[in-house]
């Protein structure tokens, strides 16, 4: 098939929250291309269920909500992004509101059928602020941009559509600074590899929950956009920050279900499989604690019992509640024969959140001309060691719109400079299935067992050496033979181990998320500095 040049006016590599938000936003000013590598709704958004923290009831404050995102982010946080996002957040909910998401609501207690959002409560947040559509947030986001986006015609999905790597001036050996001129994109339905070019070029490709064994990411979340971003020279911080959930359903055939926080936030609270209440020892918030804490007192529990999971227990709540609340977590736990009204359930901490990636400004830009990022995949500054709960939708909301706002103030100037097509080997390799799952599920394991929530660096070097040898012999085959999505996937979560592990080696420490027991202790020389990998250009 004939490997044409496709040109837009921009190029946004997903279909979550982060992409859909700046798509709408840049739809008037010209063609968009909306690159997704699976169907238009699968992404870590479709599946977020505890909601959306903001600021928007009197009883909260912008300093309130502040103050909780930098003690979650134990001391990492820049003040400054964290004000502008959190400040910015109400206005970007009352759009989202206005293009059709439906959050819950309640009866104001007291008014003639008067209503007023609901707001739930989660993990380290020190009011009620959280905007949800009952248990299933992510969802109705999906839906509502979705339907959205539908609308405009200057915006066209490519489905099915996998982003390989981004085409720089560098790249092609241009002599002069490094900007981003478009992407090569394997499109699966054909297995041709066409390439794309724009001025601007967005990373929305979100996060690299699979790169660990046991995650509550679906397929899509293999740090593509972090890789991609990495091998073009832009820098890359604070990848060490892998944040586990502390309550993943643990079920022999559950695959990835998250329990949400906001289950503990309505009065769930944490046992031990003998009744203990853990937590009260653990943190003066107890269940309710921040994400690192719950889950290093959780993995801390397990290990002392031998256990292989612990128990979340909302049985004291009325079943009415629990059902009309969480309807998706109840019918789902039916399915597996547990009736979350009437008995605990088994869960387990599981790989969540990246809070690193490309280093970006609040609005979105990172060291390369014409490539931004927005989202998961980005870092700026507002999660620093640790996300607060329900921070991210938040902020893939507001730096999605300042990205947009900041490119209409400075438009970039055409590209007119030659792009060559993708050279890719020819041959198929009958071997190459088995190897590849063989190493997919070699670097998972490796990292749940050497890089999990507690790390050593004896550990950490072990892993290094390991993944060093997977690299060696996935980058063979990866040159010399025809891609296939199995193969890039593969690629790109070596890179994403490799980039955790040196990170975490880097950090002399231990902060929020990076928890090494050879360094027990946070070191005040490493408070507010950012680990920074980039591949020499
Ligand atoms: P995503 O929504 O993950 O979208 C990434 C997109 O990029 C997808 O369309 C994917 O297919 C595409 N993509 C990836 N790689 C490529 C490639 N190579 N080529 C082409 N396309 C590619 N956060 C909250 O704030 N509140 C919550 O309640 C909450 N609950 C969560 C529950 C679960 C189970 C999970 C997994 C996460 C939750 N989070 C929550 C985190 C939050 O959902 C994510 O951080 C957020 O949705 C990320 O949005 P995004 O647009 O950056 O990426
Ligand atoms: C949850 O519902 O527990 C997930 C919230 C989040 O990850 O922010």
């Amino acid at each position: 098939m004939k490997n044409e040049l496709r040109k837009f006016d921009f190029l946004i590599l997903g279909s979550g929250i982060a992409g859909l938000s700046f798509a709408l936003r840049v739809a008037s000013r010209g063609r968009v291309a909306i690159i997704t590598k699976k169907n238009r709704a699968e992404s870590n958004t479709n599946y977020a269920q505890g909601g959306i923290a903001a600021v928007t009831s009197r009883e909260d404050s912008f300093e309130m909500h502040v103050r909780d995102t930098l003690e979650a982010g134990a001391g990492l946080c820049k003040e400054s992004v964290v004000r502008t996002i959190v400040e910015e957040g109400p206005a970007r909910i009352a759009e989202l509101i206005e293009l059709g998401m439906k959050f819950s609501e309640r009866e104001i207690p007291r008014t003639n059928g008067g209503r007023e959002l609901d707001l739930g409560k989660e993990g380290g947040h020190s009011k009620r602020r959280i905007l949800h559509a009952k248990d299933v947030t992510g969802r109705e986001i999906e839906r509502a941009l979705l339907a959205a986006v539908a609308a405009q015609p200057s915006l066209e999905i490519f489905e099915d559509h996998f982003a390989i790597d981004l085409i720089t001036t560098q790249k092609l050996g241009y002599a002069m600074p490094s900007r981003c001129l478009g992407v090569y994109v394997l499109n699966r339905r054909t297995g041709v590899v066409e390439t794309f070019a724009a001025p601007i070029v967005l990373l929305a490709t979100g996060g690299c929950g699979k790169v660990y064994l046991y995650t509550t990411n679906p397929d899509i979340a293999t740090g593509d956009g972090v890789a991609m971003a990495y091998r073009a020279g832009a820098p890359i911080a604070n990848m060490e920050f892998i944040q586990f959930h502390p309550t993943c359903l643990y079920h022999p055939r559950a695959k990835s279900f998250l329990i949400s926080e906001a289950v503990r936030g309505e009065g769930g609270v944490l046992k031990s499989l003998d009744g203990r209440e853990f937590m009260d020892a653990a943190h003066p918030l107890k269940s309710l604690a921040p994400r690192d804490i719950v889950a290093r007192a959780i993995d801390s529990d397990m290990k002392r019992s031998g256990a292989d999971h612990v128990l979340l227990d909302i049985t004291h709540k009325p079943a009415r509640f629990i059902i009309e609340r969480f309807p998706n977590i109840y019918a789902t736990c039916l399915q597996y024969g547990i009736d979350i009204t009437k008995e605990p359930i088994p869960v387990v901490p599981a790989a969540h959140y990246q809070c690193g990636g490309v280093l970006t400004s609040v609005g979105g830009e990172t060291e390369i001309a014409g490539l931004y990022a927005v989202g998961e995949v980005a870092c700026t500054g507002l999660h620093g060691a640790n996300r607060l709960a329900s921070n991210s939708l938040l902020e893939a909301l507001v730096c999605a719109h300042r990205a947009a706002e900041k490119i209409s103030a400075q438009p970039p100037g055409p590209i007119d400079l030659e792009i060559p097509g993708w050279h890719s080997g020819h041959a198929h390799n009958a071997d190459e299935l088995v190897v590849v799952s063989h190493n997919w599920d070699e670097i998972r394991r490796l990292m749940w067992d050497y890089v999990g929530i507690v790390r050593t660096n004896k550990r950490l070097q072990r892993a290094q050496t390991r993944i060093a040898n997977l690299q060696a012999e996935i980058q063979e085959y990866y040159w010399d033979f025809i891609v296939t999505s199995d193969v890039l996937e593969l690629r790109n979560i070596a890179t994403l181990a490799e980039l955790i592990i040196q990170s975490a080696l880097q950090r002399p420490e231990s902060r929020g998320l990076n928890f090494n027991l050879d360094y027990p202790e946070p070191n005040p020389e490493w408070a507010q500095r950012d680990t920074v990998l980039q591949k020499s250009r």
